[in-house]
């Protein structure tokens, strides 16, 4: 098989990677992905590191089976906590994750260096969005924050309207009421994307909202390219995978791809 006909291997803890799925498919639109959401264990976010770490490796293995070229973590805890693990796991392929990314967009995009992070308890809790960002700005001040509920809301649907826009306030007036001068929001959870107009609504229009997705996307293509294994020709096609309720994956799945998911579309597996 030529390096060309190989996939993209895609996971998260469920539907919201597909945020990331849907930024590399738009980047990539030749390759081949397999997406794997754990819909089974989902979140992520509240668990202990070690019980992340278990579950990536486990969905490492699953997308192992596949003949990949690359293998994109799309979870903002999972890329937090587990990223060494798999790349020991999976040595021959190069593994990328969302935090690296993001934060770099977070630091080319502030100005006055002050970076506030919201994310899931588990990512804030492991520093490696306030790392990542202090590495290549040492000066820069990192505020973290968790706001759980967003992921919440996003399952529900609930992205807009008095919900949404109360729950940004909620989260957010005290944390830009606090720290001061912020110029740079990073969006660190794979949900907080489909909220991005109620969050703006709370941080108004003076602040630079860094979604890590986009960022990643153009980090995997410029990978594949440095590597000469990109696909330049021909259909594009994703595969869906869950580990639970794969006709539940596709009703809210269809949100965060922005597209239709036929519920046969999806394919539930094992880990
Ligand atoms: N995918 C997770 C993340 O980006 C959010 C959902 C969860 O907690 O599993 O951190």
């Amino acid at each position: 098989m030529g390096a060309s006909a190989r996939m993209i291997g895609v996971f998260d803890s469920g539907v919201g990677g597909l945020t990331v799925l849907r930024a590399l498919a738009a980047e990539l639109p030749a390759e081949q992905f397999v997406y794997l959401g754990d819909t089974a264990r989902l979140p992520y976010g509240t668990k202990s590191a070690e019980t992340v770490v278990r579950y990536a490796l486990q969905a490492t293995a699953a997308l192992a089976a596949f003949p990949l070229k690359c293998l994109v973590i799309a979870c903002n805890t999972a890329s937090a906590v587990a990223l060494p693990a798999v790349r020991a796991r999976i040595a021959s392929v190069p593994v990328i994750g969302v935090i690296e990314p993001g934060a770099e967009a977070a630091c080319a995009a502030s100005n006055c260096g002050h970076i506030a992070v919201i994310a899931t308890e588990g990512t804030v809790r492991g520093g490696a969005y306030q790392q990542a960002i202090r590495r290549r700005r040492p000066e820069a001040q990192v505020t973290a924050v968790p706001a759980p509920l967003f992921v919440a809301l996003a399952e529900e649907g609930v992205c807009e309207g008095p919900i949404a826009e109360a729950v940004a306030h909620h989260y957010l007036d005290p944390l830009f009421a606090a720290a001061g001068r912020i110029d740079t929001l990073v969006l660190g959870c794979t949900h907080f994307p489909m909220l991005g107009r109620a969050i703006r609504g709370a941080v108004g229009p003076g602040i630079d909202i860094v979604d890590s997705a986009q960022t990643t996307a153009g980090h995997v293509r410029r990978a594949l390219e440095r590597s000469g294994i990109a696909a330049s020709a021909g259909a594009g096609a994703v595969r869906l995978l869950a580990t639970d309720a794969p006709q539940r994956f596709a009703r809210i799945g269809a949100r965060f791809l922005a597209r239709p998911i036929a519920p046969d579309e999806v394919e539930l597996i094992d880990l």
